[in-house]
């Protein structure tokens, strides 16, 4: 269980002065800015869950991460993981939880994979039972005996992540931190990755915080979202919630048994028309799509009728575009 409650991270941006006594001046400056990267957090996290962590570049997304890991100690507030303080019994911590950062390994960069297993089998003293269960199932769902030889530095990009992911799962942690583990990947490649966290997650109940600019990373794999923004928690719930609350028009397509000169009903506009199939845009508004249906049964005899509500991704995309306008209008 991880419990956050006013968490707040400050860094502190020290002038740079330049020439040729800028180097001395740097030493001796106290002059500096403060931004506040993380602002006020709070929210609990249930074992075995799969919570997507997002937010717009410089969220504070990446900075969370680091505090939950126990990298980074908070300025404020409070933090605890199954009852530990990350930063303060780290050596306890790192037993139970694995972390991935997709723009950089944490692997051994000249150790060839397996060695870079058997070292991490070493450093957490995996059993050799669990060792070789584990090792069988990488290579199962993740393809990692493709490339076991290989030292780190001359993989690709998709199957050092793959390699990053297998260490990050190696000695069966409670929680494992994913900081982009898709970036950069091609559609496969995520793919594969996507089913690997959703299995584990199934099958094994680990705890994932997933923070990731991909859009179908969240569609596939999250049913709790939160979602960041300067620092802030904007919106923390079930996925289709936010759908359901941000997600603009749903979908109403109604197939007609008879042929009608006019077709239109209060609340909904026509979308499209293609013979007696007829597409209706409307905005739910918390009454659901009851009201329009008992209009259209009033008013014409339909033979079929269908909803659709609005994607995961464009929902999302939706609310990234409003925030990135709310910016640009500040900083002009
Ligand atoms: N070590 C640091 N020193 C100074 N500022 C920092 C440091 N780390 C992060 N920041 C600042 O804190 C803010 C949040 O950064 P963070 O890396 O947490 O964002 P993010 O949500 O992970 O973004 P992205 O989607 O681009 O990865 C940014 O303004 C960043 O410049
Ligand atoms: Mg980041």
């Amino acid at each position: 269980m991880i419990v956050a409650k006013d968490l707040v991270k400050e860094f502190k941006i020290y002038q740079h002065h330049r020439g040729a006594f800028g180097a001395i001046r740097n030493m001796f400056s106290t002059k500096h800015t403060i931004v506040r990267a993380v602002d006020q957090i709070s929210f609990q996290i249930a074992a075995g869950e799969l919570v997507g962590y997002l937010g717009p570049n410089g969220a504070g997304k990446s900075t969370t991460i680091k505090m939950l890991t126990g990298i980074l100690v908070p300025t404020s507030g409070e933090l605890t993981i199954g009852g530990i303080v990350p930063w303060r019994e780290r050596v306890k911590h790192v037993r139970r939880m694995g972390v991935v950062f997709g723009q950089r390994t944490t692997l051994w960069w000249d150790l060839p994979v397996i060695e870079t297993m058997e070292l991490l089998r070493h450093i957490y003293k995996i059993p050799e039972r669990q060792y070789r269960r584990n090792m069988d199932m990488f290579a199962d769902l993740l393809g990692l005996s493709e490339f076991l030889n290989i030292p780190v530095r001359s993989l690709s990009l998709g199957q050092r992540m793959r390699a990053d992911l297998a260490a990050a799962f190696l000695h069966d942690p409670e929680i494992v931190f994913l900081d982009e583990p898709t970036i950069g990947l091609d559609v496969l490649a995520k793919e594969r990755i996507r089913q690997f966290i959703a299995t584990i997650n199934s099958e094994k109940k680990t705890t994932v915080i997933l923070t990731t600019h991909d859009l179908g990373d969240v569609a596939k794999l999250c049913r709790r979202v939160m979602m960041i923004d300067r620092g802030k928690v904007l919106f923390d719930g079930a996925l289709a919630e936010l759908v359901s609350r941000f997600g603009g028009e749903r979908r109403l397509i109604v197939d007609f048994a008879e042929e009608y000169d006019d077709l239109s009903i209060a609340g909904a506009r026509i979308v499209a028309k293609e013979g007696r199939k007829v597409t209706y845009a409307f905005h739910s508004n918390g009454n659901g799509v009851a009201p329009l249906i008992e209009n259209l049964s009033r008013n014409y005899k339909w033979a079929d009728i269908s909803l659709q509500d609005p994607d995961v991704e464009t929902t999302i995309r939706h609310i990234y575009e409003q925030w990135e306008g709310d910016h640009s209008s500040e900083y002009c």
